[in-house]
Parts: C-alpha cells; sequence; structure tokens
C-alpha cells in the first residue's frame, strides 16, 4: 500500500532520534517533507532495508533480564538529543530596550550565537546592556560575546537580525497608531539590513507588527522567506495562560494558536484549541472561552495599562527566541508568525499571522489549518484591515 510521506512523519521520525528515514518504494514523498528533511538532516533512503535479526535467548535468561530490568543496574533512557541544531555565527538586535534587551539575554543564556550584537541610538545603552551580560559569562560560562553600540551598521554579518526599535504604545493608544513614527525607524534598519547583512533572516517585532513588517518587506526587498514578523508566538503564549488559568491546569495541557494580526483583529483559534487534548467546552463555558479570547487580545494592553510608559518587553522576547530556535532548529513544528501571505488561506500581498514551518533559510511553508467559516472570515477581515491602514 503506498503512503504520503509529509513533513509530520519527518518530525515524528526526528522526535525519535532518527538520522535515516525509510522510503519504500510505492511511497510519496512531498516536497515539505523532503525539505524539512534535508533541515533536520534526517536522509530518505530507499526501502525496504534490512532488519536486524530478532535476539534469540533462552528462558532462564529472559526470566533473569525481566527481574532485574528494573534493578539497580537499570537506567534511564537518555534523554532525546537535538541533532542538528545551527549555532548562529551573529544576531544583531536593532533596539536595545527592554525587549532587545531580554531578547540578548535569552539568547545569551542558549549560547545560540558567537556574537550578540545590540545597536540603540540611545547613547551607551547599547554598549552598557553588551558589558552587562559579558559580566555575567563568569557565572554562566556560555561562549557568546556581547557587544554594543549605536550604528545600525553594526548589523554587518549577522544571521539574524531582530528589530524591535521605535515607539512603544502610551495608555489609551493603539499599536495602529504607532505606523507614522515607527515607519521611519524601519525604513532606517532595511537600508542597514540591506546594506551590510543582506543575507539575513530579519524578525519586525517592532509595532504595529503586520504593518511593519510588510514595510521592511519593501524597504529591503528581501524575498518573504527572509522576513518575518513574531506576534503569533506572543499572542498564542498569552492566550494559552488565559486558558490554563480559567481551567486551573498548566499551560503545558494547553495547546492553542491565535492568527490574523496583532491587533483588535487577532483572531485565537478556538476550534482547535485542546486542553488536555480535549475540546475547551469540556473544561470551560462559553464565557469563559470568550473572556479568554479577549484576554488574548487585550494582553499586550493590559501590560501598557499597569506600566503606564512603554509595553510589554519579557514575553516579547520569549516569543523572539521562539522564532530563533525554529529557525536554528532547536525546535520543530509549526510555530505562528506573521508572513507575507501568497495565496494561503484565501490572502495574499498582506502580511498576517499564520502557522508557519522554518528553517536555517527562513519560512519553509505556511500550515494551512481547517478553519470555521466564522475564523477564516476573521482572518479575512484581519487582512483588509491592514490593507486598508497601509493604504494597500
Ligand atoms: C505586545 O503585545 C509589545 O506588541 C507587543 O506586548
Amino acid at each position: 500500500m503506498s503512503r504520503v510521506i509529509g513533513t509530520e512523519h519527518i518530525e515524528q521520525a526526528r522526535q525519535r532520534s532518527r538520522i535515516v528515514f525509510e522510503i519504500l518504494p510505492d511511497d510519496i514523498v512531498t516536497d515539505l517533507a523532503r525539505e524539512t528533511a534535508a533541515r533536520l538532516g534526517i536522509r530518505l533512503v530507499d526501502g525496504p532495508l534490512e532488519k536486524p535479526s530478532l535476539a534469540r535467548t533462552d528462558g532462564n535468561t529472559a526470566m533473569r533480564r525481566g527481574l532485574y530490568r528494573r534493578g539497580a543496574k537499570w537506567a534511564a533512557p537518555k534523554p532525546v538529543t537535538q541533532r542538528n541544531v545551527r549555532r548562529f555565527a551573529k544576531v544583531a538586535l536593532v533596539g536595545a530596550g527592554g525587549v532587545g534587551g531580554n531578547i540578548a539575554h535569552l539568547a545569551a543564556m542558549a549560547d545560540m550565537a558567537d556574537e550578540i550584537t545590540l545597536i540603540d541610538i540611545a547613547p551607551g545603552m547599547a554598549a552598557a546592556t553588551a558589558l552587562d551580560l559579558n559580566h555575567t559569562s563568569g557565572i554562566t560560562g556560555v561562549r557568546a560575546r556581547c557587544v554594543g553600540g549605536e550604528d545600525l551598521a553594526m548589523v554587518a554579518g549577522a544571521d539574524v537580525v531582530v528589530v524591535t526599535a521605535g515607539r512603544a504604545r502610551g495608555p489609551g493608544m493603539t499599536r495602529a497608531d504607532l505606523i507614522d513614527v515607527n515607519t521611519r525607524v524601519i525604513h532606517a534598519a532595511a537600508e542597514a539590513i540591506k546594506s551590510n547583512a543582506p543575507n539575513a533572516i530579519v524578525i519586525v517585532v517592532t509595532n504595529p507588527l503586520d504593518e511593519m513588517t510588510v514595510e521592511m518587506l519593501r524597504a529591503t526587498g528581501f524575498p518573504r522567506e527572509r522576513v518575518l514578523g513574531m506576534a503569533g508566538t506572543l499572542d498564542s503564549s498569552r492566550f494559552r495562560n488565559a486558558l490554563a488559568m480559567a481551567a486551573g491546569v498548566t499551560p503545558a495541557d494547553v495547546s492553542a494558536i491565535t492568527l490574523g494580526s496583532h491587533g483588535d483583529e487577532m483572531a485565537p483559534i478556538t476550534s482547535l484549541a485542546r486542553i488536555k487534548g480535549r475540546a475547551l467546552e469540556r473544561f470551560l463555558s462559553a464565557d469563559q472561552i470568550a473572556d479568554c479570547v479577549k484576554d488574548a487580545i487585550t494582553g499586550g494592553g493590559q501590560v501598557v495599562a499597569l506600566k503606564k510608559s512603554g509595553s510589554a518587553t519579557i514575553a516579547p522576547a520569549h516569543s523572539s527566541i521562539e522564532l530563533m530556535d525554529h529557525i536554528r532548529g532547536a525546535k520543530v513544528g509549526p510555530v505562528p508568525a506573521s508572513v507575507m501571505l501568497e495565496g494561503e488561506y484565501g490572502v495574499s500581498g498582506v502580511v498576517l499571522g499564520v502557522p508557519a514551518h522554518l528553517g536555517q533559510t527562513g519560512l519553509v511553508g505556511v500550515e494551512e489549518l481547517r478553519l470555521t467559516p466564522d475564523e477564516t472570515d476573521a482572518l479575512h477581515g484581519a487582512a483588509e484591515a491592514i490593507r486598508t491602514r497601509l493604504g494597500l
């Protein structure tokens, strides 16, 4: 019987630490599965492969093994180790404020790059944070070296550039209120990236996120594979947190994503959300679910209202690291990210949060989920709102 080998089969093989995947003569292997295998370092090998013969043993030995399996000599299986995780030569952070500083800290702790460069127009700010981070290395032992400065040309040679620079919201402001001022910041960063790091993957964090990702694409002229927006990871984390708190379970028991815009048109996908593998309705009332949706959409604003000046920093930094972990192969599977759509979900020419497969070349593919008609409408509504705000 012929099988269709998709990305999920390759990812399952990776989770089992396989480095070889057997392809039988009648199998059909999708292009995305081949790309995923190449990215994860799994060899597709023509089968059938010779199977090792069964170990034969006598009854006494089998009994002894059974009795002593959990005895003193029993050792826990080795934890699954990540294979082919890429170490970046350089990660550059444009903006060394709360989000940039936290990204640098997390990236250093993950020891994911030889060099972490922070850049900020505020005199001394990036250099101070870099020095402060280097001062931790005597305790943490990480090899990553941090450098900081004010010149955007310091993005030179970066594998990944994360742009967090720009004005943050104040209480009562929407993210869209920042379009004009932050477009100028994005264009300046884009010019520097284009000239000095022409092969970099760019992650945009500056708000309004979807619009600024479009501006980054326009100004760099980079392909969509190399310009991503960080929002869906953050919004999904907020949604999962809200669901976990409402249901009284740990966030690890919750799987849920948000799609759409990073703003009022955000679309938390309730139909596919699960708590302990079950539909939300098994744990929560309709009102509770609606409250969790609202909590995800207003989460960023709640932080702004409490801080009075500036917006969230820690969760956005973790969410940026999540994207970098997928790019370097430390994590696999779809992750929500803002990407320029080319027909997926029936949308083209606008950046929207969707589940994306990432790899060392950036976007590998968009995963198209089966949404309800209402959820699809919400995505289309978000696309139209972004188009309108950008005057497209
Ligand atoms: C947030 O939602 C900063 O937009 C970011 O917190």
